[in-house]
């Protein structure tokens, strides 16, 4: 991530909105899936180009290329919850250009910009692949670039990068040393790698993991990153450790919250009490902090109000609202309370989605009523998509489970994955046959697939001369097969077998 000024949003268009309007019944599921189809269909046409490196169609350099490994876990989640494959072969197009040839998620062309969070966001939508079982193709699976296997190797690799040798432990923010960042210690950060390691912990079983989450989490308590209080801070300073920036997002409270949560799972006893406790405080601490005491909306406090939110900031709240349906998931207990500031938010976020240039565009202040603020941008829309979705199994409570390895996970496990480094650090040296082993990032859509309407094609360009690699069909578009559609998707296996 990096620092931005904040771009002002448009604000000339503000009274000619039209009235068209996103109507949200949240005890319908036909009616939340309609809303979020749309919201999708918002980000997809204006902010998404998957086969792009940045992700984003050219002239929108603004946004940072770790939003489009969020982009990809917001669609992996849309698919999972409303079971429309619209967008699938897009999140494999765009996996595949972050995720090769380095097999890391460190690609060449940003290689420069990555920090510990970029990657980990990367790592995070890939984890969610793995646990809703998000369908992987044969050529993704043969050139080493499974969901799990990936994930595992970004573990290995930043486990590489904790440093006990300043502020006894943590990551640092970048990975390049001549950065300033370089210097910072920040929540995300290791609070990715928190969560990270956790749902690797609770979906492969491997305590090592579960090692690896609670060094990380007791370092950040023992930082005071953390806080008695569960204030969470933003990061500390390497030079002078107990100097931390104080202030709170969303998305660190977030990203705290499922780590607990997953951790709460996969523990037994003491250690699952232990986890309760502290996924009790940060649950009232995310509450108590960015809950709109008026209103109930989510608010991104530091921001919001000031209208200073930066376009990584602008996003927050969807990660915040996606971890709070996971910890919804894995930790029932929370279940009633979190749906119930989802559901509320989700009424809230789409009463704002009225703005240009559609009449569909969502807003950034969720606590304004049905009024559109005039932001318009990739943070709001995906903001307002997370919300919409994840109610989706206060309705349908068969939707939304979490996989394990043993009971529906499929994606192969490579916990010695070390990335392909070599790639990584002297690209230019390496021979075209085995930069084409990882050519996976050259794979296009044919716009000229449009035509066939029930299929899109694959193919690869650049350097594998290959042809058809594989085929999707896209989704029947009569409402009856809907049902029958989030029956196909993975079920758990049952209880009794
Ligand atoms: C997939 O991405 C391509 C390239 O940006 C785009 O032309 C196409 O419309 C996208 N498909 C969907 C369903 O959004
Ligand atoms: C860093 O310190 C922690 C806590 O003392 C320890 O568990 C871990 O193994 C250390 N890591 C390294 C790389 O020394
Ligand atoms: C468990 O994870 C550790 C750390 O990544 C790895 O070294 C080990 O091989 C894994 N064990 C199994 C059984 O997968
Ligand atoms: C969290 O808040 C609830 C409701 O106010 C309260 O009952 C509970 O004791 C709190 N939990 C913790 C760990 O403080
Ligand atoms: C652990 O998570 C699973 C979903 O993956 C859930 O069904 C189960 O109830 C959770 N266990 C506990 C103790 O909450």
């Amino acid at each position: 991530m990096r620092f931005t000024t904040s771009i002002l949003p448009t604000l000339s268009l503000l009274l000619l909105q039209t009235t068209k309007a996103i109507d949200l019944d949240i005890d319908s599921f036909p009616s939340i899936k309609e809303a979020a189809a749309q919201v999708a269909k918002d980000l997809a046409s204006e902010f998404w180009d998957p086969t792009s490196y940045s992700g984003v169609p050219n002239g929108l350099g603004q946004y940072a290329w770790w939003q489009h490994g969020a982009i990809l876990g917001a669609y992996v989640d849309y698919w999972h919850l409303t079971g429309d494959d619209t967008y699938n072969s897009n999140v494999t197009v765009g996996w595949l250009k972050g995720v090769s040839p380095s097999l890391d998620l460190l690609p060449k062309e940003h290689a420069f910009d990555i920090g510990n969070d970029d990657q980990g966001f990367w790592s995070i939508m890939s984890m969610d692949a793995v646990e809703r079982v998000f369908p992987e193709t044969d050529e993704q699976k043969k050139m080493g670039a499974g969901f799990l296997e990936i994930t595992q190797t970004v573990h290995n690799t930043q486990d590489a990068r904790w440093d006990n040798t300043t502020c006894g432990g943590g990551l640092r923010w970048q990975i390049v040393t001549i950065k300033g960042g370089y210097f910072y210690k920040n929540t995300i950060s290791n609070g990715l790698y928190f969560q990270q390691s956790a749902r690797l912990a609770k979906y492969t079983g491997n305590t090592s993991y579960a090692d690896a989450a609670e060094m990380s989490y007791k370092w950040m308590r023992e930082s005071n990153l953390i806080q008695d209080d569960y204030w969470i801070n933003d990061g500390l300073d390497v030079n002078e450790c107990t100097k931390l920036t104080t202030k709170r997002w969303t998305y660190n409270y977030g990203t705290i919250m499922a780590g607990c949560a997953a951790m709460y799972n996969f523990t037994t006893g003491s250690k699952r009490a232990y986890w309760k406790q502290e996924l009790d405080n940060v649950l009232n601490s995310t509450y108590a902090t960015f809950i709109d005491a008026e209103t109930g909306a989510l608010k991104e406090i530091q921001c919001q109000e000031s209208k200073t939110c930066d376009m990584d900031q602008r996003s927050f709240k969807a990660y915040l609202v996606r971890w709070m349906g996971y910890t919804a998931q894995v930790a029932p207990y929370t279940y009633d309370t979190i749906m119930m500031h989802l559901r509320k938010n989700a009424a809230l976020a789409a009463a704002t989605c009225i703005g240009e240039p559609r009449g569909t565009a969502c807003g950034q202040k969720w606590n304004v009523g049905a009024q559109w603020d005039g932001y318009h941008g990739l943070g709001e829309q995906i903001n307002a998509m997370e919300v919409i979705q994840n109610i989706i199994p206060y309705v349908r409570p068969n939707i939304g489970l979490i996989f394990n390895s043993n009971n529906g996970g499929t994606s192969r496990s490579n916990p010695g994955g070390k990335g392909n480094t070599k790639t990584m650090r002297n690209w230019r040296l390496i021979l075209a046959a085995e930069y084409a082993k990882h050519a996976l990032r050259n794979y296009e859509i044919k716009a000229a697939d449009r035509f066939g309407g029930a299929i899109l094609t694959l193919l690869t360009l650049g350097l594998l001369a290959g042809m058809v690699v594989f085929v999707v069909t896209e989704p029947e578009v009569e409402e009856k097969s809907e049902e029958k559609k989030s029956e196909e998707r993975p079920q758990p296996r049952s209880v009794v077998e």
